[in-house]
C-alpha cells in the first residue's frame, strides 16, 4: 500500500474567552484537562485580537464564552476565536455559550423588528462553528436557527437536586411566572411531586395602556411557592410575581433561575421582603457586589464538562437528561 497513513487520536482542546474564565477553568478541571493558553487583547480602538499559543490543528475544539455585559464585546471575541480556530485547521469547532446571547429576540413581535437570535446563529456559522452548546435556551426553537447540531442542556437537574434537599414538598407549589414558562414549570412540578400554579399577566381593562394585573391560576394560599424562570435580568418580572403570590397568601417564595443576568437594579429588587431566597447557577459571572446572603449560586461547570465529554467521545448528551435533551 502506498501513500501516507495516520492513526492519530482525537484531541480535545478547550479555549476560553475573557468574560468568565473561572467557569472555563472549572470545566477544564472537571475534564482533567487544561485551557489552551491564549493571547487575547483589546486594542485602543476597541478591536479584539486572539491567538492561541499552541497548535490546534486537527483538534476537537470547544470555545467557552459567557455572554455577560458588555455582551457585544464578548460575542465578538468568541466569533474571532472561532475564526482563528478555523484558520488554524481545527477539525471541529463547538461554540459553548451557556447563556445564548440575544435569545429573547427570537421572533418578530411587531413589524420592522430584527430576529437577533437568528442573526447570532448565522454569525457563529459564518465564523466557522460546527455546533453550538447552550443551557436553557429562552425559546427551544432557537435550536433551529443554527444549521448544525445544537446541544440544548438543562440546568434543572442541578437546581432540582438543591431544592429537593432544601424544601419540604408537603407545603410546596411550583409557580410559573408567566405563560411562556408553563411547560418547564410543569416538569418541575412532576419531578417534585407537588402542585403547579401559573401567573397570568394581563392588562387591567379599567386602566388603559400600562398597568397589568397578576391573576394566579392554582392554589397558593398557605403554600411555599417555588418560582422557576430561565433568567433574571432586571428582576422586575420575578419580584412582581413574588409580590402577587404573597398578596394571595403564599407563606414563602423561593426563586430558581438558570441565568443570573442581574442588570441594575436586580440585586436591590431581589432582596425584596416578598422573596425568601434566590437560587441561580453561574452560567454568568457573579462578582461579590452582585451577591447577598439570600442568594445561592450553584456550579454549572460539572454539567457542561459532562456534555463536552459526551460530545467529544461521540456519546449521548440526551442520556444526561432522562432522554429529554
Ligand atoms: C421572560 O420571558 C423571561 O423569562 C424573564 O422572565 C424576563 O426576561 C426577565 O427579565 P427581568 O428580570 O428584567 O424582568
Amino acid at each position: 500500500m502506498s501513500g501516507i497513513t495516520a492513526t492519530g487520536q482525537k484531541r480535545l482542546v478547550l479555549i476560553s474567552g475573557r468574560a468568565h474564565p473561572e467557569l472555563a477553568e472549572q470545566i477544564a478541571e472537571c475534564l482533567g484537562s487544561e485551557l489552551v493558553p491564549t493571547d487575547s487583547r483589546t486594542f485602543a480602538n476597541g478591536e479584539i485580537y486572539a491567538r492561541f499559543d499552541e497548535s490546534v490543528r486537527g483538534s476537537d475544539a470547544f470555545v467557552i464564552q459567557s455572554h455577560t455585559s458588555p455582551i457585544n464585546e464578548w460575542l465578538m471575541e468568541q466569533l474571532i476565536m472561532v475564526d482563528a480556530l478555523k484558520r488554524a485547521s481545527a477539525k471541529r469547532i463547538t461554540v459553548v455559550a451557556p447563556f445564548y446571547p440575544y435569545a429573547r429576540q427570537d421572533k418578530k413581535g411587531r413589524g420592522r423588528e430584527p430576529i437577533s437570535a437568528r442573526l447570532v446563529a448565522d454569525l457563529f456559522k459564518a465564523a466557522g462553528a460546527d455546533r453550538i452548546m447552550s443551557i436553557d435556551l429562552h425559546a427551544a426553537q432557537i435550536q433551529g436557527f443554527f444549521d448544525g447540531p445544537v446541544d440544548h442542556l438543562f440546568a434543572m437537574p442541578v437546581l432540582l437536586e438543591h431544592m429537593q434537599r432544601e424544601l419540604d414538598p408537603s407545603t410546596l407549589t411550583v409557580v410559573s411566572p408567566d405563560m411562556g414558562r408553563v411547560r418547564v414549570a410543569d416538569i418541575w412540578s412532576d419531578k417534585l411531586g407537588v402542585p403547579l400554579a401559573i401567573i397570568h399577566k394581563r392588562r387591567d381593562p379599567l386602566v388603559p395602556n400600562q398597568v397589568s394585573v397578576h391573576e394566579i391560576v392554582g392554589e397558593v394560599d398557605g403554600r411555599v411557592c417555588l418560582l422557576v424562570d430561565d433568567l433574571i435580568d432586571t428582576g422586575r418580572t420575578i419580584v412582581k410575581a413574588a409580590e402577587a403570590l404573597k398578596a394571595s397568601g403564599a407563606i414563602g417564595v423561593v426563586v430558581a433561575a438558570t441565568h443570573a443576568v442581574f442588570s441594575d437594579p436586580a440585586v436591590e429588587l431581589l432582596q425584596s421582603e416578598a422573596i425568601d431566597s434566590v437560587v441561580v447557577t453561574d452560567t454568568l459571572p457573579l462578582p461579590a457586589h452582585k451577591r447577598w446572603d439570600g442568594l445561592t449560586v450553584l456550579p454549572i461547570a460539572p454539567l457542561l464538562a459532562n456534555a463536552i465529554r459526551e460530545v467529544f467521545t461521540d456519546g449521548s448528551v440526551t442520556s444526561m437528561f432522562d432522554g429529554a435533551a
